[in-house]
């Protein structure tokens, strides 16, 4: 059985004291023990998050790292062993705002997610097709295409030590959400294509759904069997909320 998982991307959001406020209201929800709970501030208040959420067991992510796992003269980044060092477990890599808007390349996706693998961390790889993609039927070719690249470079057993998030990009912060059907269909695929390289690694890994996931629409999403949980963007600003779509989860 896998353990869901939500988790919260709280993007280039929060101020000090709109971060002390969301720590103090995630610190009072009431949290499901079968759900693994995460959320990824930006590096600055990532050690506020770590220091509030430790007695609550909520994991700490950030949503970037550096290329390289250890220090070095690379200025304006972060390195995988300092994000451990600070207390965090888990890495986004490759969310569709990094890949199309920051123009990340497959390459460097890939490198970042060995320095996070090699420091300790867990990649949380997130994948997904745009519109476009989707009106001409490229979801396959291209979800399949984001995995491969991390599977031919390093192997298809980096998955067990990772998670996937799918995220279909007309989905982010649009309000439109993929049916529990369209994100059932889009994660068997990519199970799938994990199978045919090693049919354990691909049952073990975990699968999010991203993508408009609120309290509302959470459960059904969850309810589907290869959607593991779901990677929250907009709503995980709210506590309340969020804690709401982590019970989701649990129930
Ligand atoms: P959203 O973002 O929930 O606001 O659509 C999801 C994400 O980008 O991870």
């Amino acid at each position: 059985m896998r353990r869901l998982m939500v988790a919260g991307n709280w993007k280039m959001n929060g101020t000090r004291s709109s971060v002390a406020e969301l720590l103090k209201g995630l610190k009072s929800q009431e949290f499901s023990a079968t759900v693994d709970v995460a959320v990824f501030p930006t590096f600055l208040h990532v050690s506020e998050a770590v220091e509030a959420l430790r007695e609550v067991g909520v994991a700490v992510g950030a949503q970037n790292v550096a290329t390289q796992s250890g220090p070095g003269a690379l200025t304006g980044e972060v390195a995988a062993s300092q994000l451990k060092d600070a207390g965090c477990s888990l890495v986004l890599i490759g969310h569709s705002e990094r890949r199309q808007i920051l123009g990340e390349a497959e390459g460097v996706l890939v490198a970042k997610f060995k320095a996070a693998q090699e420091a300790g961390l867990v990649p949380v790889l997130c994948v997904g097709e745009t519109l476009e993609d989707r009106e001409a039927e490229r979801t396959f070719d291209v979800v399949g295409a984001q995995l491969d690249s991390v599977m031919d470079a390093l192997g298809v057993e980096v998955f067990s030590q990772a998670v996937i998030a799918y995220e279909p990009v007309w989905a982010i912060g649009t309000g439109l959400t993929a049916t529990p059907e369209q994100a059932q269909e889009v994660h068997h695929a990519i199970r799938a294509r994990l199978a045919a390289r090693n049919a354990e690694v691909a049952q073990g890994v975990r699968l999010l759904y991203g993508g408009s996931v609120k309290a509302a629409n959470a459960a059904d999403l969850f309810r589907m069997p290869d959607i593991d949980g779901g990677l929250i963007g907009g709503a995980a600003l709210n506590a309340d909320e969020f804690g709401a779509i982590c019970r989701a989860a649990g129930s």
